[in-house]
């Protein structure tokens, strides 16, 4: 579980570059550090006003019942302000083959038009699902990459990734 002192605001003053992401278990919170170190700008780990449950099979149902009604959980901190961003890195593990319900929130709520959006999806063995398609269907005026999907928290894959795909050309 998450709590206040594990959240990232970290800001590096005049970057381009933002990483948010959700975690529920620490998975994508580990890559999401990967990428800020190698990439630097502002991390930012986004929470739900109403923190979902530690037991897995309760969170696991309220997951799909969240997903498949459309619900946006409030997030505990104000909107992200994402205006000074050139590129957004945006991460979230994979729930039921889409992105969790928080990263929903958020990209429903930031105007990311004319963005580079890179996506970072952890998971269990699933690849990223539907996420990156999810993704670009809030984000209409945005350019969704193909980003990353990495399994579990495997922090090598990222470095490896950003190594041939950082920095991208536009
Ligand atoms: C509610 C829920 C649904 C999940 N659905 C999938 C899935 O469809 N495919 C998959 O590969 N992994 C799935 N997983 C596993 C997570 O994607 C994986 O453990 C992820 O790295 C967790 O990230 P986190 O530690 O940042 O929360 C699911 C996990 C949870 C809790």
């Amino acid at each position: 579980m998450t709590t206040a002192n594990d959240l990232d605001i970290k800001t590096s003053g005049d970057s381009k570059v933002l990483i948010v992401y959700y975690s529920h278990s620490g998975n994508t919170r580990k890559v999401a550090r990967e990428i800020h170190k190698v990439v630097g700008g502002d991390l930012v780990g986004i929470e739900p006003l109403e923190p979902y449950p530690n037991d897995y099979s309760t969170l696991v149902e309220q997951a799909k019942r969240e997903l498949h009604s459309g619900f946006m959980p409030e997030l505990d901190q104000g909107p992200v302000n994402v205006e000074s961003y050139d590129t957004v890195f945006v991460g979230s593990p994979n729930w039921w083959h889409t992105i969790a319900p928080p990263v929903i929130t958020f990209l429903s709520r930031a105007d990311l038009s004319g963005k580079t959006i890179i996506p970072f999806i952890t998971h269990g063995g699933g690849g990223s699902g539907r996420s990156v398609s999810d993704i670009a269907n809030l984000c209409p005026h945005a350019t969704v990459l193909e980003g990353l999907s990495v399994y579990g928290a495997d922090a090598r894959a990222a470095r490896l990734w950003l190594e041939s795909h950082w920095p991208i050309k536009r």
